[in-house]
């Protein structure tokens, strides 16, 4: 059974530069990236599927989170892969905010 678990505070977005809306959050000893959009909140596995660079590092433009390392792109929702040189998707959580907090929704196996 999956089970949603709070990974961060709203007010924890306000201070992050334009470009660098994203978090890091450790969910049960797993990287995740929260994003905020101009339309709502992503959940993203925080590992490029290239060779494992930090995708929080990243840029966030128009709803892809570009890799900092070789500039791969990923579309922040479905984490479907959007630029080479990465060829493989990076898990997508749903994600939501309750009041100020954001919640993520873990499957079973992580
Ligand atoms: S590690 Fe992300 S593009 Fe290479």
């Amino acid at each position: 059974m999956s089970r949603w678990l709070k990974v961060a505070d709203a007010a924890e977005f306000e201070s992050l530069p334009m470009g660098r809306q994203s978090l890091p959050v450790d969910v049960e000893g797993f990287d995740i990236v929260i994003f905020k959009l101009s339309n709502g909140w992503a959940a993203l596995d925080d590992t490029c599927s290239h060779e494992f660079s930090k995708l929080s590092e990243g840029e966030v433009w128009r709803g892809r989170v570009y890799c900092e390392k070789h500039g791969s792109s990923f579309d922040c929702r479905s984490g479907e892969v959007q630029g080479l040189p990465a060829t493989d998707d990076v898990p997508s959580f749903p994600v939501e905010a309750r009041g100020e907090e954001i919640w993520v929704e873990l499957p079973d196996f992580l």
